[in-house]
């Protein structure tokens, strides 16, 4: 198994000031920093676009793991790349031809990443797994941050993890979605390996031993 990464989302950052927002991160030793892009289509709220992340580049070495949560995720990888990122990922429930954008995303010489909603049954993912080096199961119903954690997706995960040993294949399991320390204990269990959490890290009051312990 992959060792454990903590990615905190720069979404429950306070968006007047992302560069504090980001520095809280660095500051709390996770490797990662997890962008949330949203359309208003394919999700029903905005975020941020290409521009914020390449300006953001120059300021931190994190490692960038863009989620694009948009309805045309293939007409936009090119602008990520250029901004920055080190990794996109892209929902399987987005009007594209999913196995082709994530071959385009290998292409740039980035890892890949397949997301899953809550609803979504993990054998849609099968097909993808050997072109992808990730798979995002979101444990809310993405758009907002702030939700209830949804433990009917840690069956998933199970799923997941056990077709990852089976095949013998290397795709990281990361979760989305109202994890907290003890929401991510149970994904821990379930198999996840890569862990976002935008609310409980910002309200964290000791950010490096709330990263601590969702690892250790
Ligand atoms: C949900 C986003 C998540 C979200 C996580 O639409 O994809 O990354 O920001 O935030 P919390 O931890 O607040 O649920
Ligand atoms: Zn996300």
């Amino acid at each position: 198994m992959p060792d454990r990464i903590v990615a905190p989302s720069l979404l429950a950052a306070d968006h007047g000031d992302f560069a504090a927002g980001v520095r809280l991160v660095e500051e709390s030793g996770a490797p990662w920093l997890h962008l949330d892009i949203m359309d208003g289509h394919f999700v029903p709220n905005i975020s941020f676009g290409p521009q914020v992340v390449a300006d953001l580049r120059p300021r931190t070495r994190l490692h960038f793991d863009v989620h694009l949560m948009l309805s045309r995720p293939d007409r936009y990888v090119d602008a990520f790349v250029k901004a920055g990122a080190d990794r996109i990922t892209v929902h399987v429930e987005a009007q594209h031809d999913v196995g082709a954008t994530l071959k385009v995303i290998r292409a740039a010489g980035l890892p890949a990443g397949l997301a899953l909603n809550p609803d979504c049954d993990p054998s849609r993912a099968l097909p993808y797994l050997d072109r992808a080096d990730l798979v995002l199961c979101m444990t809310v119903f993405p758009g907002f941050g702030g939700q209830s954690f949804m433990p009917s997706v840690l069956e998933s995960v199970r799923t997941l993890a056990e077709e990852r040993k089976r095949t013998g294949l290397a795709f990281r399991i990361e979760v989305d979605g109202g994890v907290n320390l003890k929401t991510g204990a149970l994904c821990r269990e379930a198999g996840a390996d890569t862990f976002v959490t935008g609310t409980a890290f910002y309200k964290a009051a000791d950010r490096r031993a709330f990263v601590r312990r969702l690892t250790d």
